[in-house]
């Protein structure tokens, strides 16, 4: 079998890339610990080292692996900075001779934001596996080192590549990535695309070619993150009004990406708003509120196939462009 990306429905041979695997910890619920080893709820995330997580897998210490901890935080507070940081030394290894791939232990609630960040910028050659949990690592059955056991999997599988996410032996494209149940261990999906693949046993089984990608390149993200530009996300919904909008426009907010109903559809009063700020040259791009599907028909935008929260991240990915242009 070559070790190029198969076509549909063919299983990778048990053979893995001899180099080595780098594990750059955030925190999330992978590293989380609770009081109570029952309590799968009542927990801290971001507590335990990588090199914690690591060590909890006995199958890994015989593999070529380093860890490296680039920052300990629960992903609802995910911020530029991190974002920066993080793709900075994923680049950096991933420019490595000896690096095969690279896994990244992540929170699950911003998992897919991280996720497109860094397919976009980086569009990698080699694999870079988001891995997270739902569980704490003190849970009686934690599913985070398993889940890590794969992710290592298919960063050492030949001809993976781009950046995707192993949760629940599934293996799900970043374009394609969502978070959709609150708590629930297979929490994640791939909406109609589908997962990418699974790992069975230490083996990646690929259902399709995975996705190639153009890179946007690493100097997109200004290592000045305090001058990112401010992007928000409003959603339409029954009574939605203007007013945030408009008060959002007088904060200085710079882009806005709106979840919108359905099939972008827009309450009228959220509608007027919207036009406004577009007017007063505030990029404003239309993404649905719905879990799954596109946006169908004419003038849908850029962001017709993002989630609001991929759109915000496009959108200031676009944005971020138009900053290096002005210097
Ligand atoms: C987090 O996103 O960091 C906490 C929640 C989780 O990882 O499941």
């Amino acid at each position: 079998m070559p070790s190029t990306l198969p076509s549909t429905l063919t299983t990778t041979a048990p053979i893995a890339s001899p180099g080595t695997v780098v594990i750059l910890g955030t925190g999330g619920t992978i590293a989380g610990t609770s009081a109570t080893a029952g309590d799968n709820v009542g927990y801290t995330a971001a507590q335990r080292t990588v090199a914690d997580l690591l060590a909890a897998v006995p199958a890994l210490a015989a593999l070529p692996i380093e860890a490296e901890q680039v920052a300990q935080l629960d992903s609802k507070d995910m911020d530029n900075a991190t974002w920066q940081r993080l793709a900075q030394r994923v680049a950096q290894h991933l420019a490595r001779a000896d690096v095969v791939g690279i896994v990244i232990t992540h929170g699950t609630d911003t998992l897919e934001e991280t996720a497109w960040l860094l397919q976009r910028v980086l569009a990698p050659a080699k694999p870079v596996v988001l891995v997270a949990a739902m569980r704490p690592a003190t849970a009686l059955a934690a599913d985070g080192p398993q889940n890590l056991l794969d992710a290592v999997a298919v960063a050492r599988t030949p001809g993976a590549r781009g950046v995707v996410a192993v949760l629940a032996g599934r293996v799900h494209a970043a374009a394609a990535v969502r978070k959709g149940h609150t708590y629930r261990t297979d929490a994640f999906d791939s909406g109609d695309a589908g997962p990418l693949g699974v790992v069975e046993e230490g083996v990646l089984r690929r259902f399709s070619d995975w996705p190639v990608g153009t890179p946007l390149g690493l100097d997109r993200l200004a290592a000045d993150t305090s001058g990112w530009p401010w992007v928000e996300i409003v959603t339409s919904h029954a009574g939605a009004r203007g007013d945030g909008v408009r008060a959002l426009v007088a904060a200085g907010v710079q882009g806005l990406v709106v979840a919108a109903t359905g099939n972008g559809t827009l309450h009228q009063a959220l509608a007027a708003a919207l036009d406004e700020a577009a007017a007063a040259g505030i990029p404003v791009w239309r993404s649905t509120r719905c879990a799954a599907g596109v946006l169908v028909g004419h003038d849908v935008g850029p962001a017709a196939a993002m989630s609001p929260w991929q759109a915000r991240v496009e959108l200031l990915l676009h944005l971020l462009q138009a900053c290096r242009s002005a210097v």
